[in-house]
């Protein structure tokens, strides 16, 4: 499994404030789109290219464009929708799949609910959209689940992740590429990321 950590200082001035409790949920969510930006720039680095030739109002000359079999973006729901704007604006052609899990708040068990998955899996990048990586029982199933349906090239995208998540998959999926803001220090007794941000679903959406 690679691991990247976007070590940049817009990601760690946008963290701060995503964290603070007092930042209102407008600006939660322009910030997480804000980072989501970042993290798609790094995700889409390993995306294949091919030659074409185009005439520049000056002469003809060899460029590149992405292949042109789309990739996929798989926003994890409900707090996974929160990158998908910013995904789309840098990949506006891309394909969007859909996968409803909710964790369970006594086992913390992820609890699947809803799957609509593009066709094609198996020939395309996939990206796993979800802010928050805590126990990773939700990213795991997700991978379980993509992979299930043919997936075969999968990065998980997520802005902050716990050490505990990221052994999970490690054991779970060693093949998975993951690009994260932040690993923070530990979880808590609810599975709840330390420092972390809170409930990202809740601050996105304002159901707290
Ligand atoms: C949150 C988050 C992840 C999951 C992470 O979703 O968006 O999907 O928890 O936790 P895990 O790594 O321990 O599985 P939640 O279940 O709260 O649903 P929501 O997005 O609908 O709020
Ligand atoms: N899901 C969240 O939204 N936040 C956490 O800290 C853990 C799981």
């Amino acid at each position: 499994m690679t691991t990247t950590v976007l070590d940049h200082p817009l990601v760690h001035h946008k963290l701060s404030l995503i964290r603070d409790r007092k930042t209102p949920g407008s600006l939660f969510r322009t910030l997480i789109e804000e980072v989501g930006l970042l993290l798609a720039v790094e995700a889409t680095r390993t995306l294949p290219v091919e030659p074409v030739v185009i005439e520049t109002p000056l002469e003809r000359t060899e460029s590149q464009r992405l292949r042109q079999l789309d990739p996929v973006l798989v926003p994890v729901l409900r707090a996974g929708l929160g990158l998908l704007p910013s995904f789309l604006r840098l990949l506006p052609t891309a394909k969007v799949g859909h996968l409803g899990l909710y964790r369970d708040h006594d086992s913390l068990v992820p609890v699947p609910y809803y799957r609509n998955f593009p066709p094609l899996l198996e020939a395309r990048p996939v990206f796993v959209l979800d802010p928050m990586l805590a126990t990773g029982g939700s990213a795991s199933e997700a991978v379980r689940q993509l992979k299930g349906a043919g997936a075969a090239n999968l990065t998980l995208v997520a802005v902050l992740a716990a050490p505990e998540g990221l052994r999970r998959l490690q054991e779970d999926h060693p093949d998975l590429r993951i690009i994260v803001g932040a690993v923070d220090r530990q979880l808590n007794e609810k599975g709840y990321i330390l420092p972390g941000l809170g409930d990202a679903g809740d601050r996105l959406f304002g159901t707290a």
